[in-house]
């Protein structure tokens, strides 16, 4: 069987399910369940015995000891992370304890274990660190986009955490041999997405006739993968990525944030037919920007493409499409992740800072 951490998170969740439908190789799930952790993501698996659920801090090593040693998972793919940037901004401090010392608590628990197991399972055993291209900073408007050989220049309290878990991850590899891999992703999108990041955050608030908050000009450049696309190259990685090695992960989806709030607003008129008077698009409002704010994101897929043959299924027309689909298919989901602890969320990230 294989640990998952964070698996009630946005990425982790779509990883289960996808994982279950093509495998009948189990998952025990670890996750603190945080506000961005929701079992009802998996309640399609809720019977299935191939799913153990635990809640529990990836920093606790008495009990992450003690699952490993009862379920003895071939393989470990680390989700579990603070993992918005405004957050971070506001608070970075669980960032430093979950995405640092959360991970080097993971680790050190990993490699104990590890050195239990026999020769042929130590070599099979891997440790994938699911990171994000943030660690990169930011490029220019021409700069090529990123390889995994660019310079890590995080920006952010969350990048930076971020950065610090890889060198941590490559460290136990160098140092002590763990069978370790690193994925670096560009940003995602597609069901079960907090409705806190852009892609959900426009689509919940149009459809709630809110505001569409608009960072700085609205020109900053993401490339968008859909959800089940990383989910596809991470098993392709798991089965065939080379120990100690670092892949991108990306979708070659450069769009400025001002062009993907125009078209959700386009493709909820015409999934909706509304709002009764005017556009979605009037209710863009250019707020003050994020501190620190990246550019530009961009990955080079090449190495995965070359190295593993993984290629995304979606084009950004497609996923967006079945993402807007899915929150309008699912407003109860976003209803019941709307809790109290959301909204002091929005009123200090909206009304307090950006005013
Ligand atoms: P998310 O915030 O939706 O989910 C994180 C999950 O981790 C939650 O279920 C939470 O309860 C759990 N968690 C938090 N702290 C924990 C701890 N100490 N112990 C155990 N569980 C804990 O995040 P996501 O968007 O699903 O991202 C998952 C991973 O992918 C993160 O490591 C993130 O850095 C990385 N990533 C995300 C994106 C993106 O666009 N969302 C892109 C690239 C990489
Ligand atoms: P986000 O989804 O937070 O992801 P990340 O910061 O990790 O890339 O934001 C994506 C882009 O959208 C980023 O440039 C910030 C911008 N943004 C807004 O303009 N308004 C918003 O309300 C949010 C949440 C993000």
């Amino acid at each position: 069987m294989i640990l998952v951490t964070g698996g009630a998170g946005f990425i982790g969740s779509n990883f289960i399910l996808d994982w279950l439908s093509q495998s009948n190789e189990s998952v025990i799930n670890l996750d603190k369940l945080t506000y961005a952790g929701n079992l009802q993501n998996l309640v399609t698996i809720a019977d299935d015995k191939r799913h153990i659920f635990v809640k529990g801090d990836i920093g606790d090593s008495g009990q992450v000891a003690r699952l490993m040693t009862e379920y003895q998972p071939r393989a470990i793919i680390n989700f579990a992370a603070e993992s918005h940037v405004d957050r971070s901004i506001l608070g970075p401090e669980a960032f430093i304890q979950t995405n640092i010392v959360g991970t080097f608590r993971l680790l050190e628990t990993a490699h104990a274990y590890w050195k239990t197991l026999n020769q042929a399972d130590k070599h099979d055993f891997r440790f994938l660190h699911v990171s994000t291209d943030e660690v990169y900073g930011s490029l220019t408007e021409r700069e090529p986009a990123f390889t995994e050989i660019h310079r890590y220049q995080p920006s952010s309290p969350y990048s930076a955490s971020k950065a610090s878990s890889d060198h941590l991850v490559n460290a136990y590899h160098r140092t002590f041999g763990l069978p370790t891999l690193i994925t670096n992703c560009s940003n995602n999108y597609g069901p079960y997405q907090f409705p806190e990041k852009l892609i959900p955050l426009m689509i919940t608030n149009a459809l709630a006739d809110k505001p569409l908050p608009i960072y700085g000009d609205g020109k900053q450049v993401r490339d968008w993968l859909y959800v089940s696309d990383h989910c596809s190259a991470l098993r392709r990685v798991l089965e065939a990525g080379k120990t100690g090695e670092t892949y991108n992960i990306g979708g070659w989806n450069e769009k400025p944030n001002i062009e993907i709030v125009h078209t959700v607003c386009a493709l909820l008129k015409e999934m909706t037919g509304g709002p009764a008077n005017g556009d979605y698009r009037d209710l863009i409002t250019y707020v003050k920007d994020r501190p620190g704010h990246d550019t530009r994101y961009a990955i080079d897929a090449r190495k995965i493409e070359h190295e593993l043959d993984w290629k995304p299924r979606e084009t950004f027309e497609t996923g967006i499409c079945k993402t807007v689909q899915w929150y309008l298919d699912n407003q109860d989901w976003v209803a019941s992740v709307q809790t109290g602890a959301y909204r002091d969320w929005i009123e200090s990230n909206y009304i307090q800072q950006r005013q």
